[in-house]
């Protein structure tokens, strides 16, 4: 289960690297001390060690549950609430898990919704389940997010309906806090079944928690393997040095070549399966790192795909970018290219090369040629796609992220500007004045005094190490220093009224 994280394209050199050992040391130090006390967003650190084992336990009994009635189990949740999840599903199960004969596959089909505000997505998922066994399981921490709140509004109707209040209760699962928010009181009210979303892990570095695990579990992966490639990951990466400890040489070279003027970072995977853990990296590193104007932009790209879309820019645009490509050292199956008598595709070279082969020299040739093209890059690589190994990674990129979030000298545990959109959404949609309540890890805060740990947490800045007085902003080219703002949108229109299915329509009455 161990990966590999090789920087010998980037240009860095190994003493570049040694000069952050004591910037490092002191992070590790502040981020272990924070997370013993337990009053601040640094519970994951400790996660896979210091779980609520009965809750665990109780995580496995209601996945079995779902898997033994339900032929659909929808997951609504939004960023955070939802990315972890869906990451590791998908790069454990076979690629058209949702399209397997449900003999081959561990688990009912898992659909998502709540994680967009698309009325036709919503509408073609009630014609799809409305004939099924379903079950649901609305993730959301807050409990007051808007796109998983009305999902959860739409589908709890569905279920209620088809299966009358009573039994539609047994079907319908919660993960939220442990005892503030709509969610949490409303789950109460009906008497849902409901899981814990700790109060010292954010969103984004939840997917270890319930809010990942029951999805998990329901798709059929064994989640004691995953936890123990965390907890493998937990003792491997408390190593201070900064010559052995995979992770923090990880968070170094970002913040070296960003340093460098390297804004951008594509992360490459050559695996669709990967797909949703680019996704998911995305929203880790996008949301800890960008604020106060700073922070790598985080990119994902399926390779070899997009390469023949943005592979062009890699290779000749700005050379803004820097590249960090997940390898899979070892492939579950074998597909042999057979020969052809015409060769009139002249593959015949190929013969007796495995598909896998074939995706490795990309890797390597790509590799090549970005680096030669000016894109430093750096290879992440996995021994295998197993639960273990997924486990490891995920803790891998969580501390990373933390650790590349200090050095940039930013609070990578608060979202403060995803606020932005939702204040002009609900003006627009004239959501009625609230009394103002304090802020809380950037959303709302429910009512009640905040407790301990809350309040311990509130934006602290991460710690300076004694050595640090500034951080280098990225080397900016004399045209970009400012930035065009887009033309204003004169007014709102209302969108024309669709036609609805009658099914659709009943659902929203
Ligand atoms: O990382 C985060 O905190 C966010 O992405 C949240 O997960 C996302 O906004 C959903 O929030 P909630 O779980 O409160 O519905």
């Amino acid at each position: 289960m161990n990966i590999r994280v090789d920087l010998e394209k980037t240009g860095i050199t190994e003493e570049d690297i040694m000069e952050y050992q004591d910037k490092i040391f002191d992070i590790s130090r502040d981020l272990l001390t924070r997370a013993n006390l337990q009053n601040d967003f640094v519970g994951w650190l400790k996660l896979p060690t210091k779980h609520d084992k009965k809750e665990f336990e109780e995580i496995k009994k209601a996945a079995e549950q779902i898997r033994s009635n339900s032929e659909v189990f929808i997951v609504i949740g939004i960023g955070g609430s939802y990315l972890g999840a869906r990451a590791v599903i998908d790069s454990l199960t076979n690629n058209f898990y949702n399209l397997q004969k449900e003999s081959l596959r561990k688990g009912p089909k898992i659909l998502y919704v709540g994680n967009n505000l698309s009325e036709s997505y919503i509408n073609d998922l009630i014609d799809l389940v409305l004939d099924k066994e379903v079950s649901i399981n609305v993730i959301s921490k807050s409990g007051t997010t808007t796109e998983p709140a009305i999902a959860f509004r739409i589908f709890r109707t569905l279920l209620e309906e088809k299966y009358g209040i009573e039994k539609a209760k047994k079907r319908i699962f919660v993960t939220t806090d442990k005892e503030k928010g709509a969610l949490k009181q409303l789950a109460d009210k009906q008497g849902y079944k409901t899981f814990v979303i700790p109060d010292n892990i954010g969103g984004r570095y939840s997917a270890l928690t319930p809010v990942g695990l029951l999805p998990i579990a329901v798709a059929g992966i064994n989640i004691d393997e995953l936890m123990e490639g965390a907890r493998f990951a937990e003792d491997k990466y408390l190593d201070d040095s900064v010559k052995y400890n995979a992770c923090y040489r990880y968070a170094i070279a970002r913040n070296i070549l960003y340093n460098d003027g390297k804004t951008i970072e594509v992360l490459a995977n050559y695996e669709p399966k990967l797909h949703y853990i680019t996704e998911w990296w995305k929203q880790l590193f996008g949301e800890s790192e960008g604020k106060g104007q700073k922070g790598i932009f985080p990119v994902g790209m399926d390779f070899t795909t997009d390469l023949h879309s943005l592979g062009q820019y890699m290779q000749e645009g700005r050379r803004v970018l820097l590249e960090t490509v997940l390898e899979v050292k070892e492939s579950n199956t074998d597909i042999t290219i057979k020969p052809d008598e015409d060769n009139i595709d002249n593959l015949n070279f190929l013969e007796g090369k495995t598909i896998s082969f074939v995706n490795k020299m990309a890797l390597e040739g790509t590799i090549k040629a970005h680096v030669t093209g000016g894109v430093p890059n750096i290879k992440i690589s996995l021994e295998r796609l197993d639960s273990r190994t997924i486990g490891h990674l995920i803790y891998f990129f969580e501390k990373a992220c933390a650790v590349s979030g200090n050095l940039l000298m930013v609070n990578p545990f608060n979202q403060p500007g995803v606020e932005e959109y939702k204040k002009n959404m609900f003006e627009l949609l004239g959501k009625p004045e609230e009394i103002k309540k304090p802020e809380k890890d950037g959303k709302p805060k429910s009512a009640g005094r905040p407790r301990k740990a809350e309040k311990a947490k509130e934006t602290k800045e991460p710690k300076r190490s004694k050595k640090e007085t500034k951080t280098k902003e990225p080397k900016r080219s004399k045209k970009e220093t400012k930035a065009k703002e887009p033309k204003e949108t004169k007014k709102v229109k209302e969108p024309k009224k669709k036609k609805e299915t009658p099914k659709a329509k009943r659902l929203k009455e």
